[in-house]
């Protein structure tokens, strides 16, 4: 028997909502496989905990989910609390402290799914985006001069490091080493951003010398948000810093149909933390509480979940089963324009996944 510990956060608005019906599909592959065993830590931080306590989580937060061997994330954020607090405060500590430092990101179009880009196939639109998770345009290094005077100014720094940028490539090559293409993409701006992404484009070419069985490519951010709608095909891996990662990827889901269906990994790829499983949509005030949230970006989570814990098994079997309940198009959320709710979603991908295992 293999047991696995999983830390479960579930956050504010619909992140509770999607959470539940991923903890299904958990429940299901145990009795599925029946090898595992998965036992769970329940944490209540969000913004309510926020207001009750002046933080979004204890000050010894990241020790008691130390010990846990991946995390399941909801989404943080209630219009109660200012946005920089509840990301800054607990999204980002957890992804910096735990060296998540990739952000993994599939962007592919799921059979049963229209994509506003019609045109395209299926395999047109599967390729995966690698996010910078832990520096970048996403570093608290700055702040602000004669605050509440006509002077005031704030600076924020745009940080770069070899290292990080080293190993975040390393972990890119790698990905492309196991996928069809082959292919690497990696969104720069040096024309206009002339010392750090100089700097990373330096990297970057010394990087690709180790990896010559791999075509590189270096792509100017305003070009490449331009291909992921005009020639997506041309995708396989897709490297971005912290910001560009977290753009590219929106623009991603939106072409695969939407954020109900974006799922993401933040990854210690060397397992000295635990790595954190999350939708990369937020916890949409406009339509929590009404039970009518896509749970199918959390549940994909749950299949890259498996992924990094070794059951490639039961990940596929997870993504199937999305899939076959789409292709099937009978339960759907009104985001996909029907009007099943968040848990007959769940309870279809849980009853095809029993009729598939
Ligand atoms: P959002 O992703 O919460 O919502 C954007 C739009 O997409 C909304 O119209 C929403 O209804 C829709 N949507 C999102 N997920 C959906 C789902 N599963 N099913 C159906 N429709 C879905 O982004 P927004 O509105 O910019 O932010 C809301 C809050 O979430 C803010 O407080 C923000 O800071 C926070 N946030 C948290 C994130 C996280 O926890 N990782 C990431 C992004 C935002
Ligand atoms: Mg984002």
């Amino acid at each position: 028997m293999r047991h696995y510990s999983i830390a479960v956060i579930p956050g504010d608005g619909i992140g509770p909502e999607v959470i539940n019906e991923s903890l299904k599909v958990l429940k299901t592959l145990e009795e599925l496989h029946g090898g595992i065993r998965f036992s769970y830590e329940y944490f209540d931080w969000n913004c309510q905990y926020y207001l009750q306590n002046g933080r979004m989580m204890p000050k010894d937060g990241l020790e008691q989910l130390k010990n846990h061997d991946v995390i399941l994330f909801g989404a943080v954020g209630d219009p109660s609390v200012p946005d920089h607090i509840s990301v800054w405060e607990l999204i980002l500590p957890i992804r910096k402290g735990f060296q998540q430092y990739v952000n993994l990101r599939p962007i592919r179009l799921l059979r049963g799914i229209d994509s506003p880009l019609r045109y395209k196939d299926h395999d047109d639109l599967d390729f995966i985006v690698v996010r910078e998770n832990t520096e970048g345009e996403y570093s608290d290094m700055g702040g602000r001069l004669h605050a509440g005077t006509p002077f005031e100014m704030a600076i924020q720094n745009n940080v770069i490091t070899r290292q990080g940028s080293e190993r975040i490539l390393q972990y890119a090559y790698s990905l492309a080493e196991r996928r069809k293409k082959k292919h690497l993409t990696v969104a720069t701006k040096s024309n206009a951003i002339n010392h750090t992404m100089t700097f990373w484009d330096e990297v970057v070419n010394e990087v690709r010398k180790d990896y010559p069985h791999i075509q590189t490519q270096l792509y100017h951010i305003d070009a490449l948000a331009a291909y992921f709608v005009m020639k997506p095909e041309s995708l396989d891996v897709v490297l971005g810093s912290n910001l560009f990662g977290d753009i590219l990827t929106d623009l991603g889901a939106a072409i695969v149909g939407g954020l109900g269906l974006a799922p993401s990994g933040n990854i210690n790829p060397e397992k000295q933390f635990p790595s954190m499983f999350e939708a990369i949509h937020g916890s949409a005030p406009d339509i929590a509480g009404k039970g009518i949230a896509n749970p199918i970006a959390q549940i994909w989570s749950v299949s890259l979940m498996m992924d990094h814990l070794d059951l490639p098994e039961l990940g596929k079997l997870v993504l199937d089963s999305i899939e076959d309940v789409l292709v099937e198009g009978i339960v759907r959320t009104p985001d996909l324009g029907g009007s099943c709710t968040t848990k007959e979603m769940g309870d279809a991908i849980v009853a095809q996944m029993k009729k598939s295992a």
